[in-house]
């Protein structure tokens, strides 16, 4: 109870936009902040009652509306892969490399301020070549670099042991063999910048129950890649015991860097922290508690991110929802609406608290860290499970398009088209009902992910064939008129302070520096968020805190948005921290 307690304040100090309370309070207050204004805003939140937190099940319709969609045209290829890039581009990667009507499938950079697409890498999608500049990445998992690279590691049949080092840039792309094979395998970048890829199988399509008796395809090994001196390190087993305690329900496992350069992973239901014991060993430090219900990686496919963190970011939750209702779930039978946080730098004491239900059954969602701290949940499906099968189907979409699909057809249905979003500062859900709901189902390789611009790209779903983008414009845009950044770094040593000049109508309070994205199968790469604090030296100018510690701010690149005192968030600048 009293561990309950505790961590429901620490959740109340993962706080989102203001509340509603405070809003008045603040729309008095001059444009000029102090630091230590905007610390006492912390402290505040921090002392909100529990009482007040709300309760299981609780939910919210938001004060500025549902927010609205609008078409995003085509993306050029169905996006399975997406990265953000500097600049704006969505850097993705298909999955089929022969459409219907007998087009390639490229790699494609998608913008969506022009709504348009270019085509990448000469027809070098996904699916490769077959050459040897070109390999099949198809079903790995990729990051950003800070400087707008894509690392992509793993991918399909025998291309499975390779690994793409894009950059976008330049437009390079080199090709290296990684020292085993990983299809569906995790990725974290670590607080000096190497990154770490995770477990996986080493031969495609052996992921899922259907494997159960079939152990010889894990790969429970790690390894870390060097984007500096594009070197592996070999593979690892630091980790061995608990993914193949997992296996098969451990792919894509879900990995955050801790404050204290730990490292946690869930694997199926099995979470645990690792300690870093030299330049490429990991060991375990202490298992956690395990998720309350079943495993929650593919196919039955839950999402978890870790919520926005505050000064002096010694603390770290983690959020955990969706997924299937039932183990070894099958097809037709229902997601889960369960959501639970756990508060990862409490311990091995710590305990998973439930902040559900979600208004939506959900499995396959993609969760999206949005500009004022709140986390958006798109896609997905109410019923069935991750995957494709050859059930031939008939797929009726909105618009009154449909498509026959004969074979790779969706195990999921009834697909969700409301989006929810979840407050970190309330523990609250939006109502079902009160947000816009998208026009077109977002089921198996599908992804969302948050634009610079603060509105959110919904794209893929490979089932249904889908290459038609959709752009989500959440509440926050009708509160009250957008701060404007007029001038911000675009690279920032850790630690620093960041200079940062702005216009607004309404006085800016807060700032949030948030992971660019990079997503695949429901797993947001990387993804991270932190409060910043300020001090104005001036009107229109701030100067930004960063903290110095890389294992809370990570090698990388990161949107920076300011908000106005109604919670309204600026267009990002792009800022990259190396
Ligand atoms: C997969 O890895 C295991 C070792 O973990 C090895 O025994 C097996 O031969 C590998 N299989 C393939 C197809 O590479
Ligand atoms: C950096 O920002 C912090 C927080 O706003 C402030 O307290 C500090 O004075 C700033 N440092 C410099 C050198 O501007
Ligand atoms: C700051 O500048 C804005 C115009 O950008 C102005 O409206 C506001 O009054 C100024 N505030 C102060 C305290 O000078």
């Amino acid at each position: 109870m009293r561990v309950t307690t505790v961590l429901v304040a620490v959740l109340a100090a993962w706080s989102a936009a203001p509340a509603e309370g405070s809003r008045h309070v603040a729309a008095h207050a001059p444009s000029l902040r102090s630091s230590a204004i905007v610390k006492q805003q912390h402290r505040n939140l921090q002392a909100v009652n529990p009482e007040t937190w709300a309760s299981a099940g609780s939910t919210y319709e938001p004060v500025a509306g549902k927010g609205s969609w609008e078409a995003g045209g085509s993306t050029g290829c169905i996006l399975v892969h997406a990265n953000l890039m500097k600049g704006g581009d969505v850097v993705g990667w298909s999955s089929r490399n022969q459409g219907p009507d007998g087009q390639d499938f490229g790699s494609v950079a998608y913008n969506a301020q022009s709504k348009t697409y270019e085509t990448l890498l000469d027809e070098c999608g996904v699916h490769g070549r077959g050459d040897d500049k070109c390999r099949n990445a198809f079903c790995g998992a990729q990051t950003t670099t800070a400087l707008s690279e894509v690392l992509l590691f793993g991918g399909h049949a025998d291309d499975i042991q390779w690994f793409r080092h894009y950059s976008h840039g330049t437009r390079d792309l080199e090709v290296k063999k990684m020292s085993s094979g990983r299809w569906y395998p995790g990725v974290v970048t670590l607080p000096d910048g190497r990154v770490m890829v995770v477990g996986g199988v080493n031969d495609s399509g052996k992921a899922g129950y259907h494997v159960a008796d079939e152990p010889e395809y894990d790969n429970p090994s790690y390894e870390i890649y060097n984007p500096k001196t594009r070197s592996f390190s070999g593979d690892q087993w630091g980790m061995r015991d608990q993914l193949s305690a997992a296996f098969p329900i451990h792919t894509y496992p879900v990995l955050v860097v801790l404050p204290d350069g730990g490292l946690a992973m869930n694997a199926g239901s099995l979470l645990a922290k690792y300690k870093q014991v030299d330049e490429v060993t990991w060991e375990k430090a202490h298992d956690y508690p395990s998720r309350p219900g079943p495993p929650w990686q593919y196919p039955q496919t839950g999402v978890g991110l870790p919520l926005p963190m505050v000064p002096p970011y010694d603390r770290l939750c983690l959020l955990a929802a969706g997924g299937s209702e039932d183990d070894e779930a099958g097809y037709g039978d229902p997601a889960s609406d369960r959501a639970q946080v756990i508060e990862l730098t409490a311990g091995p004491q710590a305990q998973w608290q439930d902040v559900g239900p979600m208004p939506h059954r959900r499995i396959m969602a993609d969760a999206v860290i949005l500009c004022d701290g709140t986390i958006g949940f798109f896609n997905g499906a109410e019923k069935g499970l991750a995957g494709w099968y050859d059930k031939p189907q008939e797929v009726q979409r909105r618009d009154g398009s449909s498509w026959h699909c004969e074979e790779k057809c969706s195990k999921a249905e009834n697909p969700v088209y409301e989006p929810s979003i979840f407050n970190p500062g309330t523990g609250q859900w939006t109502a079902k009902g009160s947000l816009a709901e998208m026009g077109r189902q977002r089921l198996y390789h599908s992804v969302a992910i948050l634009l610079p611009d603060c509105r959110v790209l919904t794209a893929g779903s490979d089932v249904t064939w889908d290459k038609e983008a959709e752009i989500y414009s959440p509440p926050y845009f009708s509160r009250g008129p957008q701060p404007v950044i007029t001038e911000a770094p675009s690279f920032v040593q850790a630690g620093q302070n960041m200079t940062v000049k702005y216009a607004s109508a309404d006085p800016v309070t807060r700032a949030i520096l948030i992971r660019t994205g990079a997503v695949t199968h429901s797993t947001p790469f990387d993804a991270r968020a932190l409060w910043l604090d300020f001090s104005s030296p001036a009107n229109g100018t701030l100067s930004v805190a960063t903290p110095a510690r890389r294992a809370v701010l990570p090698p990388g690149m990161y949107q920076l948005s300011l908000l106005s005192d109604k919670g309204v968030p600026s267009t990002s600048a792009e800022i990259s921290f190396p």
